[in-house]
């Protein structure tokens, strides 16, 4: 599949099937989900991310990163505990002719000394669950200190997103966007921009 100037490997291609009977990711980090392209065309419409250092929380196969690294000249590191996506997000980075770095971290262990090196920080899909909005009111908190500018997180709209949106309402920087793509189909979800 193609989009956004980006390849994606489908559950079904020879690479992908080779991996899956090697590699499980256990935590929801087995396929690319919708928040990714959402994501993509918010950040390929509004120009965020430019030649950012970018941070990608929860990456899974990590196709927001690539597309950042591929279309923005961004340096991005993708991080996500579950290190069975490792391989999923290096094969859709080399299908996309670029490259990625991946940190075997969940939110809560990401600290100060590394998100003092990043500029943009994004997610999609990674407050799918009640125990995702401690972590990222941490996490956002950290960032806000270590001098990160932005933090851009996508979702469809679940009820743990709207939470930690509902904490962060009416703080400076914050804003929550409704967004919707028809590449490569009909997305609809929210945007939650934090600019610090
Ligand atoms: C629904 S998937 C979304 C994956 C990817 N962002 C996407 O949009 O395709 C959720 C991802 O969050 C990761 N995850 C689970 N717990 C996490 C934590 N505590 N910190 C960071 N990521 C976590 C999972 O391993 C999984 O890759």
């Amino acid at each position: 599949m193609n989009a956004h100037g980006l390849t994606l490997l489908l559950g079904n291609h020879t690479e992908i099937l080779k991996l899956k009977r090697k590699f499980k990711p256990s935590n929801h980090g087995n396929k690319v989900w919708d928040s990714s392209w959402l994501l993509i065309d918010y950040l390929c419409r509004s120009g965020a991310i430019g030649y950012s250092r970018v941070l990608e929380l929860g990456c899974g196969w990590g196709l927001t990163g690539v597309y950042c690294a591929k279309k923005q000249g961004a340096s991005v590191i993708c991080s996500d505990p579950d290190e069975d996506v490792q391989p999923y997000l290096n094969l859709i980075a080399k299908a996309n002719h670029t490259k990625v770095d991946f940190l075997n971290m969940g939110i809560d262990q990401i600290k100060r000394n590394i998100l003092k090196e990043v500029d943009v920080i994004i997610g999609s899909d990674i407050c799918f669950c009640d125990t995702m909005i401690d972590p990222l009111r941490r996490l956002i908190n950290r960032a806000k200190k270590a001098s990160v500018k932005k933090i851009l997180l996508c979702d469809p709209g679940r009820w743990p997103f709207e939470d930690l949106a509902e904490l962060l309402e009416g703080k400076k920087g914050v804003a929550l966007i409704d967004w919707e793509t028809h590449t490569p189909k009909e997305i609809k979800g929210k945007i939650l921009e934090i600019c610090f």
